[in-house]
């Protein structure tokens, strides 16, 4: 496996991505129901298109799952995407969103890579490797109570259908964190649980494309992904908590019956 030239081939992806959301965020949107209260946007559809054309020139065999595309190919080599997560801010001009591209062998993720455009933050690991931002190496906090911690969540777009359930444990955690606070793009939550500035991040049905980046990224950061029985953390879970390790079996005991 040429690992220089796949991360020289998701950089470039993440940064020309990146460029497009940036100079986008601004101007009036392009915006299509994809369902009820699921939108997407012209400048997704195109962040997809480049970020696909800019590996498959480098990469013309390898497979693809992502979100505004079919997936393509049959290969043990499959890049996971999400060309904009954090469509509704992106949408509605809050610059809190941003680019993720994961690069998976035989089942393994290898690398991820997720890019801020509007803070200039590059997130990014490799298996064994480490995380970094911006090239130097992060680390999850050291936060030891839930008392002391700033926690992320999200809603997930079937929020309609199980809004007691989300309000449910959200109340426990506002009852027992210092904050907890819903930014709206998950592949951030996961990088700021990874560099220290969130302490944890739990969310229900996500796609593989939401965290297949952040997830490696907070587990080379020194953090703690599994689902919500404590199992290690598959793209294809539905329950998805991230910590800095140290709260993880306070905050399972909180999610467990919600498993
Ligand atoms: C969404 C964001 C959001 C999360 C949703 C995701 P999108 O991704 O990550 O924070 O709550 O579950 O679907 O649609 O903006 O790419
Ligand atoms: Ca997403
Ligand atoms: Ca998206």
């Amino acid at each position: 496996m040429n690992t220089d030239k796949i991360k020289s081939t998701l950089l470039e992806a993440l940064h020309k991505a990146g460029s497009i959301a940036r100079a986008a965020i601004n101007a009036p949107k392009e915006i299509e129901l994809k369902a009820e209260y699921s939108i997407v946007t012209k400048t997704d559809m195109e962040c997809d298109r480049v970020i696909v054309e800019t590996i498959r020139s480098k990469f013309p065999d390898h497979a693809f799952l992502t979100e505004e595309s079919p997936a393509s190919g049959n290969s043990p080599s499959r890049w996971i995407v999400d060309p904009i997560d954090g469509t509704t801010n992106f949408a509605h001009g809050y610059p809190v969103s941003c680019v993720s591209i994961a690069f998976e062998h035989e089942g393994v993720l290898v690398m991820g890579g997720i890019y801020d455009p509007f803070r200039d933050e590059l997130f990014f690991a490799e298996k064994g490797k480490g995380a970094f931002m911006n090239d130097k190496p992060i680390h999850v906090s050291k936060v030891a109570t839930l008392t002391e911690s700033l926690l992320s969540t999200g809603f997930p777009y079937d929020t309609r259908q199980h809004v007691d359930e989300y309000l449910g444990v959200f109340r426990q955690f506002l009852l027992a964190a210092q904050g907890v606070r819903r930014a709206g793009a998950a592949a951030l939550d996961l990088c700021y649980v990874a560099c220290g500035r969130f302490d944890g991040y739990y969310e229900k049905n996500l796609q593989a494309w939401d965290k297949a980046a952040g997830m490696l990224i907070v587990a080379e950061a020194g953090g703690k992904v599994t689902n919500y029985h404590g199992a290690p953390l598959t793209v294809t879970d539905r329950a998805n908590l991230a910590s800095n390790g140290v709260l993880h079996e306070a905050m399972l005991a909180i999610l467990k019956p919600y498993a």
